[in-house]
């Protein structure tokens, strides 16, 4: 057991298509893995009282991928949060979308919002679905926001301060994630989260999400509390 955990740890789940290539099986069939991995540390974490837990399940850039392996991967999402909806009783998890979610089909949109309609009042762990998520889009969304509110005469653009800015983003209302963990030997931070992560501490493992286990989530809680944090103080 790791010391106490903190508040918000932000996951990139890489490394499901290597996973699968190793096996000679096709990409969704890590994705698949990938989603278990994803359901077992969501879990875990709820277990130890890490209260948000953000996961990037789709990015802006990931519509570049075959029409196969998107469509597989929406599959999986519309699989878990049918799952995870006859579960909400006793998992008590808080769902959240982050992204544009109108470029997703109808019936997923309508799975999203009704997971996060029904789970609003629960009180364990928040995880945050990055989907269709990029961190410069949500960086450009609410400078637009914020314009459009000057231009209509109801904010002063001199009291734009970076707490108004925060509160139109995806995230508003949760604290930055003071840990972000990027599995499969990938050392980029690839659009997620650009905002919220500036005081981040980074662990990268060298392990496939397939095969991330909650042993290598206390390894990285332990990483993060080996490391002194001062935010640019003493
Ligand atoms: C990155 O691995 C993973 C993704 C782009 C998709 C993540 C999706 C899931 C884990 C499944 C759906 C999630 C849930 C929670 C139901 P990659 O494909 O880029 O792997 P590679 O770098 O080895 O090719």
């Amino acid at each position: 057991m790791p010391e106490t955990p903190p508040r918000h740890i932000a996951i990139i789940m890489d490394g499901n298509g290597r996973w699968a290539k190793l096996r000679g099986l096709p990409r969704t069939a890590g994705h698949a893995a990938g989603a278990e991995t994803f359901r077992t540390i969501a879990n875990y974490c709820r277990t130890l009282g890490v209260e948000y837990l953000t996961v990037y399940a789709f990015s802006t850039e990931n519509w570049k991928r075959s029409t196969e392996e998107i469509g597989g991967i929406m599959k999986l999402l519309a699989k878990y949060l049918r799952e995870a909806m006859a579960d909400m009783e006793k998992n008590h998890v808080r769902f959240r979308f982050w992204g544009d979610l109108s470029r997703l089909s109808p019936e997923l949109q309508k799975l999203c919002m009704d997971a996060q309609n029904r789970s609003a009042s629960f009180d364990d762990v928040q995880v945050n679905f990055c989907l269709n998520y990029g961190g410069r889009d949500e960086i450009v969304r609410a400078a637009r926001d914020l314009a459009t509110r000057a231009k209509a005469g109801t904010l002063d653009p001199d009291e734009i301060t970076e707490d108004l800015f925060a509160q139109s983003l995806y995230s508003a209302g949760v604290p930055d994630p003071e840990l972000v963990i990027r599995p499969s030997g990938e050392k980029r931070l690839s659009n997620f989260l650009p905002w919220q992560t500036v005081y981040s501490e980074f662990v990268y493992m060298n392990v496939l999400w397939p095969d991330f286990t909650p042993t290598d989530l206390d390894k990285a809680i332990a990483e993060y509390h080996r490391r002194s944090r001062r935010f640019g103080g003493v």
